[in-house]
């Protein structure tokens, strides 16, 4: 039953979720970028810090992976060491469990419970100091870490620097909200503002060779047409998000594997978009925190079956909303960042438009879910108890 040779996959670890091209396309800025910043550590071994921002499925991940990589085998063929260690925080999202995540990176069988976070940092800065190398520390989704009070944590480890002699610790910190958001202003000044770089939705024909690239890895060749690709393309950039894109790429082609035509056809790719498409509008809601669920809530209910809403009637909107969860209604400024930070993400979209009396004025619209729907998911999501536990998977 398993001897059937395969007509369309050829290798389907790099359609994994974890794998990482040795080139990504259309981040030749970002890795630049972090090389420019990460120069005085690869030369001095100095500390160096960045902050990674953008929407889901914009390569962040990715592109800290693929220049970690590339960075430890440019020290190694220069006679240098150095270490690197991802925390993908989303998981690890106490303080407790990212220390032990640390810790464990050196000292794998260190136990779980029995020591306090003061004692863990203590082990984790013993061996980095032991190493005599450059440490970086990616984390990964960081708002979910430092939204539950772990802020000093980033704190602590860039004081750690201070006293390191052979050794330091660099931070790349991740994530979809801007750093103003996710950080307070004493970690911020630490941090640097400078030190940014943002990553944008992917255009179609970006992603149009990002799919190309990934084709040509895990398919075998002329599985699909350059009409596929457009399609793929077309239905992928509604997201700008390249994940998606690479999971019409997988569903679509293993459609096409049950079907032995040989080929990807365009209805093998219809299905596999309509297949994953409820999934995704799905996921990005839940990754979403209280604050952005309430203003996104506010905005599909303000557009009361209207193409577009004009934001100063969304945030009136908001007031009430947040009333009725007994939230304090954040500021302007704070509901304007949430906004934008969706519009990023793909969930929503803006328009500017010049009105005759008030002058330019901005409107939203919600492209891919009827507002109704939306807001009935959101209510249903707004129930739930939010996600602050410790839990390990
Ligand atoms: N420029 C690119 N070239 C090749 N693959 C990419 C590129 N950008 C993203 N990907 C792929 O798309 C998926 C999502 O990227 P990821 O880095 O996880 O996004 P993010 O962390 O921004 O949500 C991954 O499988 C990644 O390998
Ligand atoms: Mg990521």
């Amino acid at each position: 039953m398993f001897d059937r040779s395969s007509v369309i996959i050829r290798d389907s670890s790099k359609l994994m979720y974890d794998y990482v091209p040795q080139v990504l396309p259309h981040r030749e800025d970002q890795m630049k970028g972090l090389e420019r910043l990460f120069r005085p550590m690869v030369t001095n071994g100095q500390p160096c810090s960045a902050f990674l921002y953008g929407g889901v499925g914009t390569g962040k991940t990715a592109t800290a992976k693929r220049f970690c990589e590339d960075m430890t085998k440019y020290c190694a063929s220069n006679s240098k060491q150095m270490d690197s260690l991802l925390i993908n925080c989303r998981i690890k999202n106490t303080e407790h469990s990212a220390l032990l995540q640390m810790v464990r990176h050196f000292d794998p069988g260190y136990p779980e419970r029995g020591f306090s976070a003061e004692e863990m940092f203590r082990s984790f800065r013993a061996h980095i100091e032991k190493r005599s190398r450059p440490f970086v520390l990616i984390l990964d989704e960081v708002d979910n870490l430092l939204k539950n009070n772990s802020e000093n944590i980033i704190y602590k480890l860039t004081r750690i620097n201070e006293d390191l002699k052979a050794s330091s610790i660099s931070i790349i910190m991740i994530s979809q909200f801007s750093i103003a958001d996710v950080l307070d202003e004493a970690s911020m000044s630490t941090f640097k503002r400078a030190n940014t770089i943002v990553f944008e939705r992917y255009t179609a024909p970006f992603l149009r060779d990002i799919l190309k690239q990934r084709i040509d890895e895990a398919l075998l060749p002329d599985t699909v047409g350059e009409e596929e690709l457009d399609l793929m393309t077309e239905i992928g950039s509604q997201f700008g998000d390249a994940r998606f894109g690479i999971e019409i790429i997988e569903k679509s082609a293993m459609i096409a594997e049950e079907e032995e035509t040989g080929r990807i056809t365009a209805d093998n790719i219809r299905t596999a978009g309509a297949m994953i498409y409820s999934g995704v509008s799905e996921s990005k809601l839940k990754e979403l925190d209280l604050n952005h669920k309430l203003a996104l809530l506010a905005v599909s209910r303000a557009l009361k079956g209207n193409a577009f809403v004009n934001i100063n009637a969304a945030e009136k909107t908001y007031a009430i909303v947040c009333e009725e969860y007994g939230q304090a209604a954040r500021k302007h400024t704070q509901f304007w960042s949430y906004i934008r930070d969706m519009e990023r993400n793909g969930i929503l979209a803006t328009e500017l438009r010049s009105e005759i009396e008030t002058g330019r004025v901005t409107f939203i619209t919600i492209p891919d879910i009827p507002p109704k729907e939306l807001a009935k998911k959101l209510e249903y999501l707004l129930e739930l108890p939010q996600l602050t536990d410790d839990v390990e998977w």
